[in-house]
Order: C-alpha cells, then structure tokens, then sequence
C-alpha cells in the first residue's frame, strides 16, 4: 500500500503537467484507477519471489534511486525486494535481453496485489543495454525514471 501510494504521489503531482493532452490524459486515467484499487484492499496472492540475472544490478539501482529525485519510490521499493517476482514477460527473450533485463508487476490480475486493469510494476535495465523497438496495441504504457540515465532513440537522455 505504501507503494502504491507512491505511484498515486507520481501521477497526481510529480513532474510537469504532462507534455501533451495525451500524456496528461494517461496521467489521470492511472490516478482515477489506483485509489479505487486501495480502497478496496486488495488480498496478496503470494506469487513466490523469483530473480533474474539482472536483479544482480537491484541493489545499485536502489542506492542511485535514493539520492535522486525518486527517492521516496525507491525506498519503498528497497523495502519489497525480497517479495518481488522478477520476470522477463515474454514468451520468447532475446538472449542479450535475458542477461539484462526482467520486470515485475506491483498490481495487476495476477500479481501481489490483485487489481483489473491497472499494472504498475518497475522494469530493471543492467547498464549498457538496448531493449528492442516494441508496441502494446492492446494498452497504454507509461515509463517515469527512477534511477539511471536512458535514451529513446538517442535523441535524449
Ligand atoms: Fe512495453
């Protein structure tokens, strides 16, 4: 719950005001839907806690994240990471990709705590690495930094 108060705390006041309607139109629909998932005090399902080679880089990532702008996000973070399910969400990874990459889901339909639709979760990247041009056709999905330095297409970082 402390988490998820974070990611309301992000998308309801952090940062600019969004950019672009789109943008700030996302930005409301996941606010409107995270107080309705609290309130409702979702049960834990227990998914068993499951790394993957690039939680190696967890810990570093948290310390960056708590000297940074996202600290609060971190630092509840840090205090789940030995329940996380760390998983790499597709059927088929790309080698390099398996070595460097993984997710886990905070709420969701079959996560820790159970929601419909909405599915915030944390994606970790090992240093150095390009995660391949792909589309959701089916969702919206939205990225905020928590620690790290990243670029879309090398025109920013
Ligand atoms: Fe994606």
């Amino acid at each position: 719950m402390y988490l998820l108060r974070e990611f309301e705390q992000v998308y309801r006041y952090d940062g600019s005001a969004g950019g672009s309607t789109a943008i700030r139109s996302h930005r409301k629909r996941v606010r409107g839907r995270l107080p309705a998932a609290m309130a409702g005090n979702p049960g834990n399902i227990g998914r068993a806690p499951e790394e993957k080679p690039v939680t190696a880089h967890f810990n570093r990532a948290l310390d960056l994240g708590e000297r940074a702008s996202m600290q609060g996000m971190a630092r509840a973070l840090r205090e789940l990471r030995g329940n996380l399910t760390w998983e790499y969400g597709y059927e088929r990874v790309p080698r390099a990709l398996a070595r460097k990459y993984a997710h886990c889901e905070i709420l969701g339909p079959r996560d820790p705590v159970q929601s419909g639709t909405l599915v915030p979760g944390f994606v970790l990247f090992a240093p150095d690495t390009t995660y391949p041009q792909h589309s959701h056709p089916e969702i919206e999905e939205s990225y905020i930094s928590i620690a790290g330095a990243w670029s879309e297409n090398n025109a920013a970082v």
